[in-house]
């Protein structure tokens, strides 16, 4: 279903997702071959780095590319294999083959982050969203003017998170994100959502814009893409489908 800021997809299956994702980025990369891409972390946007990888495979250049994160943990060592610079050299950076110089993590001074990401300027922003529908690490409650910042992880964050740690107690509680403001400012945003357990959030961002549901900000973008699987769609009335 197409409103005039929102398109809404849905795939047959998590393969399918990252294959639509992947070609709509690699048409931006072929236009715009400096193009400035914004990338997210977790399980959601792995079927599209792995569509990347292989059309990088069949001839797409991305050499020209510069990749920028939405957020990262605080207070996990350098090199840990689940802070996000990590997370994104293995599953995009080196499968890309691209130069790890490259991509850009909020690692620094939030300050310099902001700066840095306005000046570069995102031409596509790719997307998940969280159970309790945060954006980036962006929780229930931010305000939607904030940009680059310290956060606090919401509880139900670190638990859904914990899957990628031995124990609860090893997800960090604290990270930096890129705000709501800064991803509102980029030229387009891919979201993508697989799985049951992402139905109500996805639901939720297509009702009341409201900053108990960031991702329900999305609303007010003027290009937004959201592409889910079957099982993240079955909370939507037909009609949205
Ligand atoms: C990751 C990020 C988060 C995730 C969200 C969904 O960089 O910013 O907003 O996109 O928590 O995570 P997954 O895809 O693992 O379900």
């Amino acid at each position: 279903m197409t409103s005039p800021t929102t398109t809404i997809e849905v795939a047959p299956d998590p393969a399918a997702v990252g294959e639509q994702v992947a070609a709509r980025i690699a048409a931006i990369i072929e236009d715009k071959p400096n193009a400035v891409i914004g990338v997210a972390t977790g399980s959601s946007p792995e079927p599209v780095y792995r569509a990347l990888a292989r059309r990088v495979r069949e001839g797409l250049d991305v050499a020209g590319v510069q990749w920028y994160a939405l957020d990262e943990y605080l207070g996990l060592p350098a090199g840990h294999p689940q802070c996000y610079r990590s997370v994104l050299e293995r599953v995009l950076i080196e499968p890309l083959g691209a130069d790890p110089a490259t991509l850009h993590v909020p690692d620094g001074p939030v300050q310099d982050y902001e700066e840095a990401i306005t000046a570069a300027g995102v031409d596509v922003q790719l997307l998940g969203i969280g159970e309790n529908g945060h954006i980036g690490f962006n929780e229930p409650g931010t305000s939607f003017a904030a940009v680059t910042h310290r956060a606090t992880l919401a509880e139900s964050t670190r638990r859904a998170n914990a899957r990628f740690f031995t124990r609860l107690e090893d997800v960090p509680t604290e990270c930096q994100t890129q705000g709501l403001a800064t991803i509102m400012r980029a030229a387009r945003i891919e979201l993508v959502a697989i799985g049951t357990r992402k139905a109500a959030a996805v639901a939720a961002m297509l009702g009341e814009v409201t900053e108990s549901c960031p991702a329900s900000i999305l609303q007010r973008h003027p290009d937004v893409h959201i592409t889910l699987d079957p099982t993240a769609a079955t909370k939507l009335s037909t009609a949205r489908r």
